[in-house]
């Protein structure tokens, strides 16, 4: 079957009367800008609904959840390609919602704060003031509008992950989501749309982070392991943000045995800021 591409959710739902109710709908919502990640999403969306299933992918570049305009600004659209990366894996709808469908009264310049405890205080959230709140308002428009059975996000933004699947918790009992293992490089670098504006030297430097992050995970002395290797990724003209072991639900530097524990981190490097995550092995 063709792709459908719909410019509002309207013309989806149109579209989708007389589909048959009990046919699961599975949904990946993207920023654009789709790279192989973003194509393990949508494939594994289509292997989990199956034939008589519905794989919608939705493409907005969502304005409250950037903290800085000038990264909003410059966020990469490329429909064409998206289309083409949308449909070979398998995608069965794609819909560029109206801003209107997603923030009815206009969006906003702020959207309410979110209190999900250290999820929306800690890590991401110290450092991009307001970004979690924006997510929530759209990831919670978008699962209103779509009513997904399940829905597909990335293990790289780890934290969105978590903040998400809270949402969910409490909002939207019904609704599965799946989280799907971070696509990367060949060198390790975690594929990510705002990677196509590395310059060479930025990314011959890139997987640094992901390097450090696989150290500081295979560490038995946690502590040592993350400053011996903030202060590699300093010498190498990095700016650590931050680099921690933490529970990998509550996002806690305090954790009890038998947790299961994540490496995190966020570091810029030449003018581009970085995070990626990795499992540390029990
Ligand atoms: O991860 C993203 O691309 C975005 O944060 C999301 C979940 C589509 C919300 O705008």
């Amino acid at each position: 079957m063709a792709l459908e591409v719909y410019d509002a959710f309207g013309d989806w739902k149109r579209a989708r009367q007389g589909a048959d109710p009990t046919a699961h709908v599975a949904f990946v919502p993207t920023m654009g800008a789709l790279h192989r990640g973003h194509a393990d999403l949508i494939r594994r969306a289509q292997q989990e609904v199956g034939p008589s299933g519905h794989v919608v992918v939705s493409i907005y570049v969502n304005p409250t959840q950037f903290n800085d305009a000038a990264d909003f600004e410059a966020y990469p659209n490329t429909r064409e390609v998206d289309l083409r990366m949308a449909e070979s894996a398998g995608a069965d709808a794609v819909v560029f919602p109206q801003p209107h469908e997603l923030y009815p009264g206009g969006v906003p310049q702020r959207v309410p704060p979110v209190d999900y405890g250290g999820l929306t205080a800690l890590w991401e959230a110290a450092h991009r003031p307001g970004h979690f709140d924006g997510v929530v308002a759209v990831v919670r428009a978008l699962f209103r509008q779509v009513e997904p059975n399940r829905a597909y996000f990335g293990e790289k933004d780890w934290q969105q992950l978590a903040v998400v699947s809270e949402l969910v918790r409490r909002e939207f009992p019904d609704l599965t989501i799946v989280p799907v293992p971070t696509r990367r490089e060949e060198d390790g670098l975690a594929m990510s749309s705002r990677n196509v504006r590395l310059d060479e030297r930025e990314r011959g430097g890139a997987s640094m982070l992901h390097a450090a992050l696989k150290a500081v995970a295979a560490a038995t002395e946690t502590v040592t392991e993350v400053r011996r290797q903030s202060s590699l990724l300093e010498q190498a003209g990095w700016s650590v943000e931050y680099l921690a072991v933490v529970d990998s639900v509550t996002l806690d530097t305090h954790w009890e045995l038998g947790r299961e524990l994540r490496a995190i981190g966020a570091a810029h490097f030449g003018g581009v800021r970085f995070i990626d995550n990795v499992p540390v092995p029990n």
